[in-house]
């Protein structure tokens, strides 16, 4: 059953977007890596806590009612689930883009084959390394990178789209070259290449894997030349380091624009991180109709649009392209999730920033902090 938000937003009146083009659905937590740059949260919900299937489909339907386009299957590793299959055929019968981000670990063909049979669009498969022994260690988990190109061949063999979903850091970045090479190896027509953004486990593990200024230069040009050498072969995605940057970028496109997000417990929020924010509370999909939470939630009219923005972003000329940035860095790094993100140089804290990149990059690394 399913009620409605009831308290005033605070944004009425202010623009209000279309549907969401993409549901971001994270079906679990549970993940054989541990990534010290994962988006979950630090409190890990356990599998007691997870959607049934029965609210998963329900959840299809209603982004498919409200005009969603592309459903993202992730986690943790969303193959730890053992009812993908009728997740991506309630997907494909819905006519729902789904679009499977995987770990790799816990795909082997057969199953790879069944979800192509339900109807799976394209699959994302996180690589932390060309190298093995140093993508293993930056995954915990020993064996990751032969199964993970295990999992890129089957994917090509059965004719899928392959995307590589590469985040970089300290520890990878000199080996970008290899990278972009091995998704070319692997048939990949796109690669993802995202410096980590810091919040969750990232910033957890921020001082072992902050780049140092160098790292990212070099890694602009290997970018640059990448993509003219390799035009009409591979794509290059390339998200930049916020703690280098002088300009924000949209966080998820903009607060409660495009995106909306799905927990595996159910409740629904603008981005990964929106639970750190503090006096926020977000709706649950088991008591309210995503359609309703997507127009009413309290939570996802704080942030949307521009009215709610202070100085100096309220007379940026920009403020329709960054939206603002992102509120949860602006938290983490200022105490207020309303404050100017400090990527940005007008920031009064983008100094402090900067500061701590070149700090924390010249330091020798912490070990990583691995998600459990
Ligand atoms: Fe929450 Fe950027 S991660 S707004």
């Amino acid at each position: 059953m399913t009620t409605t938000a009831k308290e005033p937003a605070p944004n009425v009146g202010k623009p209000m977007p279309g549907p969401p083009i993409g549901l971001l659905a994270e079906l679990t937590h549970r993940c054989p890596l541990q990534c010290p740059y994962c988006s979950n949260p630090l409190q890990l919900k356990s599998v007691r806590n997870e959607l049934t299937t029965d609210e998963w489909l329900r959840v299809l339907d209603e982004a498919a009612d409200l005009g969603v386009l592309q459903i993202h299957l992730s986690g943790g590793e969303p193959a730890s689930r053992r009812d993908l299959e009728p997740i991506v055929e309630k997907c494909a019968n819905r006519g729902l883009y789904s679009n499977l981000i995987t770990s790799g670990i816990g795909l082997p063909r057969e199953r790879l084959e069944k979800l192509a049979a339900a109807g799976i669009d394209h699959v994302q498969l996180s690589m932390q390394d060309a190298d093995s022994a140093n993508c293993d260690r930056i995954a915990g988990y020993e064996g990751a990178h032969k199964r993970k190109l295990e999992l890129a061949r089957n994917v090509r063999a059965l004719g899928l789209p392959l995307t590589l979903n590469a985040p970089v850091h300290r520890h990878n970045l000199d080996n970008l070259e290899a990278l972009i090479a091995l998704a070319v190896e692997l048939g990949a027509a796109r690669i993802e290449i995202a410096n980590v953004q810091y919040y969750a486990w990232a910033l957890a593990n921020r001082a072992a894997l902050m780049p140092t200024r160098d790292q990212v230069r070099r890694c602009l040009g290997v970018v640059q030349a990448a993509r003219e050498r390799l035009k009409g072969v591979l794509a290059i995605d390339f998200v930049a380091p916020d703690y280098y940057a002088k300009r924000p970028k949209p966080c998820m496109g903009g607060w409660g624009r495009g995106i909306i997000v799905v927990t595996p417990a159910g409740k629904v929020l603008p981005c990964h991180a929106a639970e750190t924010l503090p006096g926020m509370s977000f709706e649950n999909i088991r008591t309210h109709a995503l359609g309703d939470i997507w127009r009413n939630s309290p939570a996802f009219n704080s942030y949307r649009g521009t009215a709610w923005m202070p100085e100096p972003c309220q007379s940026c000329e920009l403020k329709e392209k960054d939206w603002g940035g992102c509120r949860c860095q602006a938290l983490a790094m200022t105490g207020d999730a309303k404050a100017t993100d400090p990527a940005c140089d007008r920031s009064p804290f983008h100094a402090r920033m900067v500061e701590l990149a070149d700090t924390e990059s010249a330091t020798e690394p912490p070990p990583f902090r691995y998600r459990r």
